[in-house]
């Protein structure tokens, strides 16, 4: 089963060299980019997360919408995460409203959503009520009922949610169709992003895990690191764990958060950037992977259902 991170090519099957060029066979013009008929309307949410914080999920999630815009996919970031380094000050910008202003002030979402450098569109989280307060039921379903508006909007959806267990990170994580988890090769990393994992598995919403390592010191650390977590996942908890690529340890990322300018677009012949540009290429399928479906967040309501009943 854990045959998916050593490169197998076919099906559903996409284990990727991280960080290098795009696959043989794969034209990035030719072969990947969409047209615009064949797009289907509805957009697929990925939430980005982790279970330890500070791991890298707010640089991958706006350097993998850079680089899923490069690939002519109209991309929405949606900050739900106001940890260190929030995407607002990744991205260099500060928009005047939020998803507070949506949720409790009445605001429409589509006004909420502002242009971001690199052809993306952005979503601020608000001031820190994520963390504060546990939404309600109700409050979630005006919230997804509001991101439901966005379907149509984007091509993709990302969503940089905080780490943990917490009751508002799992309701993000329930209303994607898609998760990223982010890991890095600490011991500490490893532990919590497994624990993740397993509440993934116990959800049954998503049919697969997507992990991407950060930070890794060298390939074979990064392969490592994905063959512990992924074969305990695997054999123990039954959740088919995907490798969708690996970012190194490198200063580029620093330079980028201390410039306020993303990697991908101020060093895109860094590791990181090419690594991000193979993952957006994976995930637009390049072949290498059957489209998932896209229910983008109209399908939340039984995915909540599932959240708030447990
Ligand atoms: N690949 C990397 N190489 C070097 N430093 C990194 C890398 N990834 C993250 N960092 C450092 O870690 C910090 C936290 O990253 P961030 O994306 O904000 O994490 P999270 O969103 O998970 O809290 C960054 O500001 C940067 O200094
Ligand atoms: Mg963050």
């Amino acid at each position: 089963m854990w045959g998916r991170a050593s490169g197998v090519k076919g099906g559903r099957i996409f284990g990727r060299v991280p960080g290098g060029s795009p696959p043989a066979g794969v034209n990035p013009d030719e072969d990947v980019v969409p047209s615009a008929e064949s797009r289907t309307a509805v957009a697929r949410v990925i939430a980005v997360t982790s279970g330890k914080g500070g791991v890298g999920k707010s640089n991958l999630t706006v350097n993998l919408g850079l680089a899923l815009a490069a690939l002519n996919q109209r991309v929405i970031i949606l900050d739900a995460d106001l940890g260190l380094a929030n995407v607002e000050v990744l991205l260099g910008i500060s928009p005047p409203c939020t998803l507070y202003d949506c949720l409790y002030r009445d605001r429409d979402i589509r006004e909420v959503l502002v242009p971001a450098p690199g052809g993306v569109q952005f979503i601020s989280g608000g001031s820190g009520f994520l963390e504060l307060a546990n939404l309600d039921r109700a409050r979630w379903q005006r919230l997804l009922t509001s991101l439901a508006l966005l379907d149509n909007l984007a091509d993709f959806i990302l969503i940089d949610t905080g780490a943990g267990l917490s009751k508002n990170v799992l309701g993000f994580l329930a209303a994607a169709g898609e998760v990223i988890v982010v890991i890095t090769p600490e011991p500490t990393s490893l532990t919590d992003g497994y624990s993740l994992i397993k509440v993934l598995a116990r959800f049954k919403v998503h049919r697969e895990v997507l992990l991407a390592v950060n930070r890794a010191g060298s390939e074979q650390e990064a392969l490592a690191t994905v063959r512990r977590v992924g074969t305990v996942a695997d054999r123990f908890l039954g959740l088919p764990v995907t490798y969708l690529g690996a970012i190194h340890e490198d200063r580029a990322v620093i330079r980028a958060v201390r410039n306020q300018r993303p990697f991908y677009l101020a060093e895109p012949r860094s590791q990181p950037a090419r690594s991000v540009a193979a993952m957006a290429l994976c995930l637009t399928g390049g072949g290498f992977r059957e489209e998932p479906p896209r229910p983008g967040f109209r399908g939340f309501v039984q995915r909540l259902a599932r959240l708030f009943d447990r």
